[in-house]
């Protein structure tokens, strides 16, 4: 599949280019009150690392796309599609997944001006209602911090996904982070939560 643009009720879910790498670097990596909570998973430890970083992830995204038919969107208010600079609000989609995740691994940022109005949970339940309705992927999974990311893990329940335990992710004890809460959602789990809240986003034609 082509790397496919969703639509949600307030937002367009569209292809990561080479020139988001500025807004991933910018507003996402960059912002000191972001870039560290991708601890492991992201080298935020310069402004040049910050860079490669943005890069590297939209890269993966966009590898995935092309051999998996799954990765990663930028996401931007609908109706801004005739803006030449295409607006970033964030990212949100499936990774390749750290050890020991071994399925599409949710991962989404918001630039900090637009936390608390619902992007992030409107954008991660669109992610998954595409993952599940238009690949075959068996279940989606994630982790975040269980003290530093607890916005993150509201966003997680409310887009449907489960507390599953705690896990060792990417070398976290060792690192002296601790313990990671790993969430995850089946297909028969996803459906059932989906025919309870039916919520509204669809894949717009290429
Ligand atoms: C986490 C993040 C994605 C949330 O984005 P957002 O668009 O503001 O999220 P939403 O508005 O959809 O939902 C946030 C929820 O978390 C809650 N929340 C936010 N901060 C919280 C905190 N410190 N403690 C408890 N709940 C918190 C909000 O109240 C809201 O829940 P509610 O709707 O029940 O009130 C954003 O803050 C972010 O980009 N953080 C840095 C990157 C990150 O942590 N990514 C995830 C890596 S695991």
């Amino acid at each position: 599949m082509n790397r496919p643009t969703l639509e949600t009720q307030r937002f367009l879910l569209r292809s990561l280019e080479d020139s988001d790498i500025v807004h991933m670097a910018e507003l996402i990596f960059g912002d000191p009150d972001i870039g560290w909570r991708f601890g492991l998973v992201a080298d935020t430890s310069s402004p040049d690392a910050v860079v490669g970083t943005a890069r590297h992830w939209i890269e993966e995204a966009n590898s995935n796309w092309a051999t998996g038919g799954w990765g990663a969107w930028a996401i931007q208010p609908r109706g801004s599609n005739a803006i030449p600079e295409r607006p970033f609000l964030g990212f949100c989609g499936f990774f390749d997944p750290d050890p020991p995740i071994e399925n599409h691994e949710l991962a989404y940022g918001i630039a900090k001006a637009h936390w608390g109005q619902g992007i992030a949970t409107e954008a991660a339940t669109a992610a998954l209602a595409f993952l599940f309705q238009e690949t075959e992927a068996r279940q989606a999974e994630t982790v975040c911090h269980p003290t530093i990311n607890l916005g993150s893990s509201r966003v997680l329940q409310k887009a449907g996904m489960r507390l599953r335990g705690q896990i060792d992710y990417c070398g976290s004890v060792a690192a002296g982070h601790g313990l990671f809460n790993h969430f995850g959602i089946d297909r028969a789990d996803w459906l059932n939560w989906h025919a309870s809240t039916a919520p509204s986003s669809r894949l717009l034609p290429e």
